[in-house]
């Protein structure tokens, strides 16, 4: 067979869709390395002999209706389960108002599509989650980026922007894509007030909330927030996910919206529902597994995760280093003096073998150059302490060579 193939015509193509994604090139692929870059949930804690049973299940109690288009009793639980759990935190939604998504990424992506023409403002926290910005990028969306600090996004500054494009005939946005709590990567959760703020603000500018609430259950103090959605539920479309309190490779995830808005995200999938098959093994998982013993499981491990990388940190990058503490999720982000560019320091880190996220990902216009997005969900702690320690060698390694390139003006790009 000849395997030589014609190139195809790349100027066919959506000029909307880049040659290479916005991420990929930062992670490092060799095994022995320390990955503090990868994003993963700790597969220690995959509920696999729940999952076992719960798919043998799936098969002999109702396979064929399960592998047929729609029928089975699965996805109708999953609904009722997101449903009660969705309850448990202040929000209030008949099932008609919730979709099964492909996982939370698919429901930024629906999300984006319902709101956005090619050029509309999206309004982004400064960092953001890098694939909502892909996401946004996609849409042919204009993105602005608005600073976070210990209690999340600064509302103060969107509404001064919003009050200038108001007063300067500009355009204002379409949507407001937020992560209030646990911030990826900022790992800082929206003040109270902040919330009230923004919700106001979304009303009288008329502009949706995007809530991503991914880590929503990895909470590892026990302090409750007022959602968004439960602030202003007809401005907010709301997004969580499977992947953090089961397991990533199922690919579950949910929206909460009003049901006009939902019954457009259905016609945007095509009539095509979420794997079936999927959910009658998930639903099966969530009857047999005691979902409070297991997310009070999952907090444990990955509060002292972040407790022994937080100490590491302290001990071998001291001052050198600030964060915010986060109060949940998966990830603590470091921010260098203004002379380190954490893209810069990369290979050298590879080379100590350990793997962050440069900060540059996390910003719609590659700013960002002296942070970097650790994470302790997934390596082991001995590994975590380990990776710190790498780290700050290739820290130590890259400020010898900044000496000796006379380096004293900001490296930036
Ligand atoms: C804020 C945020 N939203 C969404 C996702 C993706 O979730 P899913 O696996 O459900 O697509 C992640 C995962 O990294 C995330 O950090």
């Amino acid at each position: 067979m000849n395997t030589v193939q014609q190139v195809p015509d790349l100027s066919r193509l959506s000029s909307r869709i880049p040659a290479a994604p916005s991420i990929g090139s930062t992670t490092v692929s060799q095994p022995d390395h320390i990955h503090l870059s990868f994003g993963f949930a700790a597969d220690s804690l995959f509920p696999l002999e729940v999952l076992e049973q719960s798919a043998l299940q799936a098969i002999r109690q109702d396979g064929t209706r399960a592998l047929q288009y729609s029928g089975a009793p699965g996805p109708r639980y999953i609904l009722d389960w997101i449903q009660r759990r969705a309850a448990s935190h202040g929000i209030q939604a008949g099932t008609a108002q919730i979709l099964v998504t492909n996982g939370a990424t698919q429901g930024i992506a629906l999300a984006a599509q319902l709101l956005l023409e090619p050029g509309d403002e999206v309004w982004v926290e400064a960092p953001t989650f890098f694939s909502a910005l892909q996401a946004f990028r996609l849409c042919g969306a204009s993105i602005q980026a608005f600073p976070i600090d210990g209690d999340g996004v600064q509302v103060d500054k969107l509404e001064q922007a919003l009050i200038g494009a108001v007063r300067e005939g500009r355009a204002l946005p379409k949507l407001f894509y937020t992560m209030p709590v646990y911030h990826n990567p900022g790992g800082v959760t929206l003040s109270l007030l902040r919330r009230q703020q923004l919700a106001d603000l979304a009303r009288k500018y008329n502009f949706y909330i995007v809530e991503d609430d991914a880590y929503a259950e990895l909470n590892f103090t026990g302090q409750t927030y007022t959602t968004l959605y439960e602030l202003a539920p007809e401005r907010t479309i709301y997004l969580n996910t499977f992947s953090k309190i089961i397991a990533p490779g199922i690919r579950l995830g949910w929206m909460i919206a009003h049901p006009l808005l939902v019954s457009r995200l259905r016609i945007l999938m095509l009539g095509s529902s979420t794997a079936v098959f999927t959910q009658e093994i998930v639903a099966h998982l969530l009857d047999q597994l005691d979902f409070e013993q297991h997310r009070e499981q999952l907090i444990r491990h990955y509060r002292s995760q972040r407790d022994s990388m937080v100490a590491a940190i302290r001990s071998e990058l001291g001052d050198q280093v600030s964060f915010a503490l986060p109060e949940g999720g998966f990830f603590l982000w470091l921010t260098f003096p203004d002379t380190v560019n954490t893209a810069e320091m990369q290979p050298i880190a590879e080379q100590h073998g350990v793997s962050y996220v440069a900060g540059s990902h996390f910003y719609h216009d590659h700013s960002g150059h002296n942070h970097l997005r650790l994470c302790f969900s997934y390596c082991t702690e001995e590994r975590l302490v380990e990776g710190i320690s790498h780290l700050a060698a290739a820290y130590r390694e890259y400020q010898e060579e900044q000496l000796h390139q006379g380096a004293d003006i900001p490296m930036r790009y």
